[in-house]
């Protein structure tokens, strides 16, 4: 038996201009795209090519200047159109819907790496109790114990400030997490550990939207789509992640080669 994807986002002929004066800039042309619930889907393509943008519309961070994004929540049964709301019913969607993680960490530096986090649940919940268990138990996943709840970004590392930021983008339980770059900003080290919490997450069925221009991060997905010039070029299906092709510890290490050795095969059609 087959299990067929649950579609969980879908664009259609999405189109995002931007106007510089007289002068119109066509980031988005007509694109097409669904996303299903439990991938790690990634988007890829060069500097410029509108990753960001269509991030920000998929998510409900922007408005596209054509087309339609709907959103199948609650198990598919709730349909819902994004792209005409105004601000405050967009703000809405996303704090019942989706979660971000930026390059940047944008913490809030005059709360600790606790209130980071609750006072993005409190915007949902009143269940101040339930809530900070929840927000403790996310944090010591993410190896964040007990004795840094109450330290502030600044006297954090900056690997220790985007973890509390992940925890922040999933503790509203997001149909979809979405991350731009969410490691262009960290040492390998640090990289190697979100990555680790965003497949981890993604193992528990988070399903997730990140754009990366690295192969490092692209390889954690199992959907890798390539974006040139505002449409879609193609992609390809890695399947899920095995661990990484260099470790020599690793009992996956030849499908985890074959399935490198396919993205870089992909990137390089790409023009990568
Ligand atoms: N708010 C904006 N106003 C005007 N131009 C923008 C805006 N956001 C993005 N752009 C332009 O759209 C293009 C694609 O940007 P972006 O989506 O950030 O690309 P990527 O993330 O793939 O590097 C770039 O040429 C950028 O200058
Ligand atoms: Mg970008």
């Amino acid at each position: 038996m087959t299990l067929e994807k649950q579609t969980i986002l879908s664009a259609r002929d999405l189109s995002k201009t931007f106007s510089n004066g007289s002068v119109q800039q066509h980031v988005l042309k007509n694109l097409n795209l669904s996303i299903y619930k439990g991938d790690f889907t990634v988007i890829m393509g060069n500097s410029g090519s509108g990753k960001s943008t269509l991030l920000y519309a998929l998510s409900g961070m922007d408005r596209p200047s054509m087309g339609t994004i709907t959103y199948y929540t609650g198990d598919g049964k709730d349909e819902t159109q994004i792209q005409t709301f105004n601000n405050d019913k967009l703000a809405m969607f996303r704090r019942d819907h989706v979660g971000f993680v930026f390059q940047q960490n944008y913490l809030n530096d005059s709360m600790s790496a606790l209130d980071n986090v609750m006072v993005c649940g409190l915007l949902k919940t009143t269940d101040r109790k339930a809530l900070s268990e929840k927000a403790k138990k996310l944090l010591n996943k993410v190896e964040i114990e007990e004795n840094d709840f109450r330290k502030f970004p600044t006297q954090m590392s900056g690997g220790q400030q985007q973890r509390v930021a992940v925890v922040r983008g999933v503790i509203n339980s997001p149909e979809v997490l979405f991350a731009d770059e969410p490691t262009g900003a960290l040492n390998s080290q640090n990289t190697e550990n979100v990555l680790d919490i965003l497949s981890d997450l993604n193992d528990e069925g988070q399903s997730i939207v990140m754009v990366t221009h690295t192969i490092k991060a692209a390889e954690r997905g199992n959907r890798i789509i390539y974006l040139a010039d505002g449409v879609i070029s193609d992609e390809i299906d890695l399947g899920p992640y095995v661990g990484d092709y260099k470790n020599e510890a690793n009992p996956m290490i030849e499908e985890a080669r074959s399935r490198h050795q396919r993205l870089k095969n992909f990137l390089q059609d790409m023009g990568w």
